[in-house]
Protein backbone atom coordinates (compact mmCIF):
# COMPACT_ATOMS: atom_id res chain seq x y z
CA UNK A 1 0.00 0.00 0.00
CA UNK A 2 2.01 2.99 -1.18
CA UNK A 3 1.07 5.95 0.06
CA UNK A 4 1.84 9.97 0.99
CA UNK A 5 1.25 11.11 4.24
CA UNK A 6 4.36 13.42 4.11
CA UNK A 7 3.91 16.99 6.23
CA UNK A 8 0.59 15.64 7.35
CA UNK A 9 -1.05 16.86 10.63
CA UNK A 10 -3.06 14.38 12.78
CA UNK A 11 -5.68 16.92 14.55
CA UNK A 12 -8.77 14.93 15.19
CA UNK A 13 -9.31 12.30 12.44
CA UNK A 14 -12.20 13.98 10.63
CA UNK A 15 -10.09 14.67 7.24
CA UNK A 16 -8.27 10.90 7.16
CA UNK A 17 -9.58 8.33 5.40
CA UNK A 18 -10.14 5.05 5.87
CA UNK A 19 -7.59 4.53 3.34
CA UNK A 20 -5.21 7.16 5.74
CA UNK A 21 -5.88 4.80 8.76
CA UNK A 22 -5.52 1.56 7.48
CA UNK A 23 -2.32 2.81 5.84
CA UNK A 24 -0.89 4.18 9.25
CA UNK A 25 -2.31 0.41 11.82
CA UNK A 26 -0.18 -1.40 8.66
CA UNK A 27 2.84 0.92 8.92
CA UNK A 28 2.44 0.51 12.88
CA UNK A 29 2.08 -3.44 12.44
CA UNK A 30 5.66 -3.43 10.16
CA UNK A 31 7.41 -0.94 12.99
CA UNK A 32 6.56 -2.71 15.61
CA UNK A 33 7.73 -6.09 14.14
CA UNK A 34 10.94 -4.34 13.66
CA UNK A 35 11.25 -3.38 16.99
CA UNK A 36 10.55 -6.84 18.27
CA UNK A 37 13.33 -8.24 15.61
CA UNK A 38 15.91 -6.04 16.73
CA UNK A 39 15.94 -3.74 13.72
CA UNK A 40 17.71 -0.61 13.99
CA UNK A 41 16.20 2.51 12.41
CA UNK A 42 17.03 5.92 11.47
CA UNK A 43 14.72 7.19 9.34
CA UNK A 44 13.74 10.40 11.32
CA UNK A 45 17.85 11.27 11.72
CA UNK A 46 18.70 14.86 11.94
CA UNK A 47 14.47 15.43 12.93
CA UNK A 48 13.47 17.42 16.21
CA UNK A 49 10.23 17.47 17.24
CA UNK A 50 8.79 19.70 19.83
CA UNK A 51 6.25 18.31 22.41
CA UNK A 52 3.97 20.39 24.36
CA UNK A 53 2.13 18.72 27.48
CA UNK A 54 -0.36 21.78 29.04
CA UNK A 55 -2.20 18.63 30.94
CA UNK A 56 -0.09 15.82 32.80
CA UNK A 57 0.80 12.50 30.70
CA UNK A 58 2.71 9.98 31.17
CA UNK A 59 1.78 7.04 27.62
CA UNK A 60 1.51 9.97 25.21
CA UNK A 61 4.69 11.46 26.03
CA UNK A 62 6.54 8.24 26.98
CA UNK A 63 5.19 6.91 23.63
CA UNK A 64 6.07 10.06 21.62
CA UNK A 65 9.76 10.22 23.17
CA UNK A 66 10.27 6.01 22.98
CA UNK A 67 9.21 6.69 19.17
CA UNK A 68 11.26 9.32 18.09
CA UNK A 69 14.52 7.61 19.93
CA UNK A 70 13.57 5.00 18.14
CA UNK A 71 14.08 6.50 14.83
CA UNK A 72 16.70 8.70 15.65
CA UNK A 73 15.24 11.70 16.32
CA UNK A 74 15.63 14.11 19.41
CA UNK A 75 12.52 15.70 21.52
CA UNK A 76 12.37 18.79 23.38
CA UNK A 77 9.77 18.41 26.04
CA UNK A 78 7.49 21.59 26.80
CA UNK A 79 5.81 21.30 30.20
CA UNK A 80 2.56 23.95 31.32
CA UNK A 81 5.07 25.75 33.89
CA UNK A 82 8.17 25.58 31.61
CA UNK A 83 6.92 28.07 28.77
CA UNK A 84 5.67 31.29 28.20
CA UNK A 85 2.64 29.55 26.24
CA UNK A 86 -0.55 31.42 26.94
CA UNK A 87 0.72 33.40 30.10
CA UNK A 88 3.14 35.85 27.66
CA UNK A 89 3.14 34.71 24.63
CA UNK A 90 -0.14 33.74 21.74
CA UNK A 91 -0.52 30.02 20.83
CA UNK A 92 -0.26 31.90 17.26
CA UNK A 93 3.06 33.29 17.77
CA UNK A 94 4.35 30.23 19.69
CA UNK A 95 3.57 28.55 16.12
CA UNK A 96 5.69 30.63 14.50
CA UNK A 97 8.52 30.70 17.00
CA UNK A 98 8.21 26.73 16.88
CA UNK A 99 7.74 25.92 13.40
CA UNK A 100 11.36 28.09 12.39
CA UNK A 101 13.21 25.28 14.25
CA UNK A 102 11.32 21.59 14.50
CA UNK A 103 10.33 19.62 12.60
CA UNK A 104 7.02 18.59 14.07
CA UNK A 105 5.22 19.39 17.20
CA UNK A 106 2.88 17.21 18.94
CA UNK A 107 0.63 19.52 21.55
CA UNK A 108 -1.65 18.15 24.27
CA UNK A 109 -4.09 20.92 26.41
CA UNK A 110 -7.62 21.94 26.23
CA UNK A 111 -9.52 23.17 23.59
CA UNK A 112 -9.43 21.87 19.77
CA UNK A 113 -9.53 24.97 18.30
CA UNK A 114 -5.82 25.58 20.10
CA UNK A 115 -4.22 22.81 18.21
CA UNK A 116 -6.16 23.53 14.75
CA UNK A 117 -4.58 26.88 15.45
CA UNK A 118 -0.89 25.93 16.07
CA UNK A 119 -1.48 23.70 12.84
CA UNK A 120 -2.14 26.82 11.12
CA UNK A 121 0.73 28.76 11.93
CA UNK A 122 3.14 26.06 12.74
CA UNK A 123 4.21 25.31 8.56
CA UNK A 124 5.35 21.64 10.04
CA UNK A 125 3.06 18.92 10.65
CA UNK A 126 1.04 19.05 14.12
CA UNK A 127 -0.31 15.96 15.88
CA UNK A 128 -2.79 16.23 18.94
CA UNK A 129 -2.23 14.68 21.96
CA UNK A 130 -5.50 15.14 23.60
CA UNK A 131 -7.84 17.77 23.84
CA UNK A 132 -10.46 18.28 25.68
CA UNK A 133 -12.70 17.17 22.18
CA UNK A 134 -10.13 14.66 20.89
CA UNK A 135 -7.59 12.27 21.57
CA UNK A 136 -6.72 10.90 17.40
CA UNK A 137 -3.27 8.69 18.78
CA UNK A 138 -4.87 6.62 20.98
CA UNK A 139 -7.33 5.69 18.43
CA UNK A 140 -4.66 4.26 16.25
CA UNK A 141 -3.34 1.97 18.89
CA UNK A 142 -6.76 0.60 20.15
CA UNK A 143 -7.87 -0.04 16.65
CA UNK A 144 -4.50 -1.98 16.22
CA UNK A 145 -5.40 -3.70 19.57
CA UNK A 146 -8.20 -4.57 18.73
CA UNK A 147 -7.00 -6.41 15.63
CA UNK A 148 -4.85 -8.42 17.66
CA UNK A 149 -6.97 -9.56 19.86
CA UNK A 150 -9.86 -10.69 17.16
CA UNK A 151 -9.78 -12.86 14.79
CA UNK A 152 -12.61 -10.81 12.65
CA UNK A 153 -12.33 -8.69 9.90
CA UNK A 154 -11.90 -4.97 11.31
CA UNK A 155 -15.69 -4.06 9.50
CA UNK A 156 -17.33 -6.96 12.06
CA UNK A 157 -15.91 -6.08 14.96
CA UNK A 158 -18.07 -4.77 17.71
CA UNK A 159 -17.33 -2.93 20.79
CA UNK A 160 -18.98 -0.48 23.27
CA UNK A 161 -17.57 2.48 25.00
CA UNK A 162 -19.58 3.03 28.16
CA UNK A 163 -19.14 5.63 30.79
CA UNK A 164 -18.89 9.41 29.89
CA UNK A 165 -19.93 9.54 26.22
CA UNK A 166 -19.33 12.71 25.20
CA UNK A 167 -15.09 12.82 26.53
CA UNK A 168 -12.34 12.96 24.28
CA UNK A 169 -11.95 9.20 24.02
CA UNK A 170 -15.81 8.42 23.82
CA UNK A 171 -15.78 11.29 20.57
CA UNK A 172 -12.66 9.92 18.91
CA UNK A 173 -13.64 6.26 19.17
CA UNK A 174 -17.26 7.24 17.43
CA UNK A 175 -15.30 8.80 15.06
CA UNK A 176 -13.10 6.39 14.15
CA UNK A 177 -14.98 3.11 14.34
CA UNK A 178 -17.33 5.53 11.68
CA UNK A 179 -14.37 5.56 9.17
CA UNK A 180 -13.42 2.16 9.44
CA UNK A 181 -16.68 0.60 9.24
CA UNK A 182 -17.29 -0.92 12.12
CA UNK A 183 -20.10 -1.72 14.65
CA UNK A 184 -19.79 1.30 17.97
CA UNK A 185 -22.18 1.33 20.54
CA UNK A 186 -21.83 4.22 22.97
CA UNK A 187 -23.98 3.68 26.51
CA UNK A 188 -24.02 6.64 28.57
CA UNK A 189 -26.49 8.71 30.47
CA UNK A 190 -28.48 10.88 27.60
CA UNK A 191 -26.33 14.06 29.95
CA UNK A 192 -23.58 12.45 28.77
CA UNK A 193 -24.05 11.39 24.80
CA UNK A 194 -21.59 12.89 22.18
CA UNK A 195 -23.18 15.92 20.38
CA UNK A 196 -25.66 15.92 17.95
CA UNK A 197 -23.13 17.85 15.38
CA UNK A 198 -20.73 14.82 15.82
CA UNK A 199 -23.00 11.83 15.78
CA UNK A 200 -24.76 13.16 12.29
CA UNK A 201 -21.47 13.89 11.32
CA UNK A 202 -20.17 10.48 12.32
CA UNK A 203 -23.39 8.69 10.78
CA UNK A 204 -22.40 10.47 7.22
CA UNK A 205 -19.16 8.59 7.54
CA UNK A 206 -21.04 5.68 8.19
CA UNK A 207 -23.30 5.67 5.13
CA UNK A 208 -19.46 5.25 3.39
CA UNK A 209 -17.97 2.63 5.58
CA UNK A 210 -21.22 0.53 6.66
CA UNK A 211 -20.14 1.60 10.24
CA UNK A 212 -23.25 0.48 12.72
CA UNK A 213 -23.95 3.25 15.61
CA UNK A 214 -25.92 3.03 18.69
CA UNK A 215 -26.15 5.24 21.20
CA UNK A 216 -27.73 3.78 24.30
CA UNK A 217 -28.72 4.91 27.72
CA UNK A 218 -28.91 0.97 28.75
CA UNK A 219 -26.08 -0.24 29.58
CA UNK A 220 -26.69 -4.03 28.87
CA UNK A 221 -28.00 -3.25 25.60
CA UNK A 222 -24.72 -1.55 24.85
CA UNK A 223 -22.53 -4.66 25.40
CA UNK A 224 -24.64 -7.36 24.12
CA UNK A 225 -22.77 -9.17 21.77
CA UNK A 226 -19.82 -7.01 21.62
CA UNK A 227 -16.03 -8.01 21.56
CA UNK A 228 -14.90 -5.64 23.47
CA UNK A 229 -15.85 -3.79 26.66
CA UNK A 230 -14.35 0.15 26.85
CA UNK A 231 -14.29 2.75 29.35
CA UNK A 232 -12.47 5.65 30.86
CA UNK A 233 -12.48 8.06 33.85
CA UNK A 234 -15.63 9.67 34.52
CA UNK A 235 -14.24 12.84 35.39
CA UNK A 236 -11.34 14.37 32.57
CA UNK A 237 -8.63 16.26 33.44
CA UNK A 238 -9.83 20.08 32.85
CA UNK A 239 -13.01 18.95 34.42
CA UNK A 240 -13.40 20.79 38.23
CA UNK A 241 -13.10 18.07 40.95
CA UNK A 242 -16.88 19.07 41.74
CA UNK A 243 -18.00 17.02 38.58
CA UNK A 244 -17.43 14.13 40.62
CA UNK A 245 -20.44 13.72 42.74
CA UNK A 246 -22.90 14.37 39.89
CA UNK A 247 -21.01 11.86 37.53
CA UNK A 248 -20.91 8.94 40.70
CA UNK A 249 -24.73 9.29 40.63
CA UNK A 250 -24.81 9.31 36.49
CA UNK A 251 -22.32 6.54 36.00
CA UNK A 252 -22.65 4.22 38.47
CA UNK A 253 -24.63 1.44 36.45
CA UNK A 254 -22.39 1.85 33.60
CA UNK A 255 -19.29 1.18 35.61
CA UNK A 256 -17.48 -2.25 34.13
CA UNK A 257 -18.12 -4.42 36.66
CA UNK A 258 -18.19 -8.66 35.85
CA UNK A 259 -22.22 -8.05 35.73
CA UNK A 260 -21.79 -6.22 32.41
CA UNK A 261 -18.52 -8.40 31.42
CA UNK A 262 -20.53 -10.88 31.22
CA UNK A 263 -23.38 -9.20 29.89
CA UNK A 264 -21.79 -9.32 26.78
CA UNK A 265 -22.54 -13.03 26.16
CA UNK A 266 -19.40 -13.42 24.58
CA UNK A 267 -16.88 -15.61 26.86
CA UNK A 268 -14.24 -13.88 24.62
CA UNK A 269 -14.82 -9.86 25.50
CA UNK A 270 -11.55 -8.13 26.21
CA UNK A 271 -11.86 -4.85 28.61
CA UNK A 272 -10.61 -1.91 27.53
CA UNK A 273 -9.02 1.20 28.81
CA UNK A 274 -7.02 4.05 27.54
CA UNK A 275 -5.63 4.86 31.22
CA UNK A 276 -5.13 5.64 33.75
CA UNK A 277 -8.12 3.85 35.44
CA UNK A 278 -9.18 4.21 38.83
CA UNK A 279 -9.84 0.52 39.86
CA UNK A 280 -9.03 0.55 43.47
CA UNK A 281 -8.36 2.78 46.04
CA UNK A 282 -4.16 2.85 45.48
CA UNK A 283 -4.50 6.45 44.10
CA UNK A 284 -4.95 9.69 45.70
CA UNK A 285 -7.77 10.38 43.40
CA UNK A 286 -9.04 6.74 44.05
CA UNK A 287 -8.57 6.65 47.88
CA UNK A 288 -10.39 10.44 47.86
CA UNK A 289 -13.33 9.29 46.16
CA UNK A 290 -13.46 6.08 47.89
CA UNK A 291 -13.60 7.66 51.11
CA UNK A 292 -16.47 9.64 50.23
CA UNK A 293 -18.05 6.75 48.64
CA UNK A 294 -17.07 3.71 50.49
CA UNK A 295 -19.08 1.59 47.73
CA UNK A 296 -16.30 2.40 44.75
CA UNK A 297 -13.33 1.21 47.56
CA UNK A 298 -13.09 -1.35 44.78
CA UNK A 299 -12.76 0.66 41.61
CA UNK A 300 -14.87 3.56 39.90
CA UNK A 301 -15.64 3.20 36.26
CA UNK A 302 -14.22 -0.55 36.50
CA UNK A 303 -13.65 -2.98 39.39
CA UNK A 304 -10.31 -4.07 40.30
CA UNK A 305 -11.67 -8.02 39.44
CA UNK A 306 -12.25 -7.17 36.25
CA UNK A 307 -9.04 -4.88 35.78
CA UNK A 308 -6.92 -7.63 37.03
CA UNK A 309 -8.91 -10.42 34.86
CA UNK A 310 -7.15 -11.76 31.79
CA UNK A 311 -9.77 -10.39 29.68
CA UNK A 312 -7.99 -6.89 30.39
CA UNK A 313 -6.04 -5.53 27.97
CA UNK A 314 -5.48 -2.22 28.58
CA UNK A 315 -1.75 -2.68 28.93
CA UNK A 316 -1.59 -3.94 25.20
CA UNK A 317 -3.27 -0.68 24.41
CA UNK A 318 -0.69 1.16 26.40
CA UNK A 319 2.09 -0.28 24.37
CA UNK A 320 0.88 -0.08 21.10
CA UNK A 321 0.88 4.09 22.15
CA UNK A 322 3.72 3.72 21.17
CA UNK A 323 4.28 1.39 17.83
CA UNK A 324 1.29 3.47 16.35
CA UNK A 325 2.68 6.85 17.22
CA UNK A 326 6.43 5.91 15.64
CA UNK A 327 3.84 5.36 12.47
CA UNK A 328 2.61 8.84 12.44
CA UNK A 329 5.79 10.47 12.99
CA UNK A 330 7.25 8.44 10.22
CA UNK A 331 5.06 8.54 7.50
CA UNK A 332 4.77 12.09 8.09
CA UNK A 333 8.75 12.72 8.50
CA UNK A 334 10.59 9.93 7.21
N1 LIG B 1 -3.98 7.27 27.50
C1 LIG B 1 -3.25 8.40 27.67
O1 LIG B 1 -3.29 9.35 26.87
O2 LIG B 1 -2.46 8.38 28.76
P1 LIG B 1 -1.58 9.59 29.32
O3 LIG B 1 -2.55 10.63 29.85
O4 LIG B 1 -0.73 9.00 30.39
O5 LIG B 1 -0.78 10.16 28.20
N1 LIG C 1 -10.74 11.37 29.12
C1 LIG C 1 -9.45 11.35 29.77
C2 LIG C 1 -8.45 10.64 28.92
C3 LIG C 1 -7.08 10.50 29.51
C4 LIG C 1 -6.12 9.80 28.61
C5 LIG C 1 -9.00 12.76 30.09
O1 LIG C 1 -9.12 13.63 29.21
O2 LIG C 1 -8.56 13.01 31.21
Amino acid sequence: MAFNNRNRSLLSLVHHTDRDLLYLLDLSRDLKRAKYSGISRTSLAGKNIALIFEKSSTRTRCAFEVAAYDEGAHVTYIDPASSQIGHKESMKDTARVLGRMYDAIEYRGAGQKIVEELAEYAGVPVFNGLTDEFHPTQMLADVLTMTEHCPKPLTDIAFAFVGDGRNNVANSLLLVAAKLGMDVRIGAPQDLWPSDDLLTQCREFGVASGARITVTDDPFKAVSGVDFIYTDVWVSMGEPVEAWGDRIELLLPFQVNAELMAAAGNPRVKFMHCLPAFHNSETEVGAQISSQYPHLANGIEVTEDVFESAANIAFEQAENRMHTIKAVLVSALA
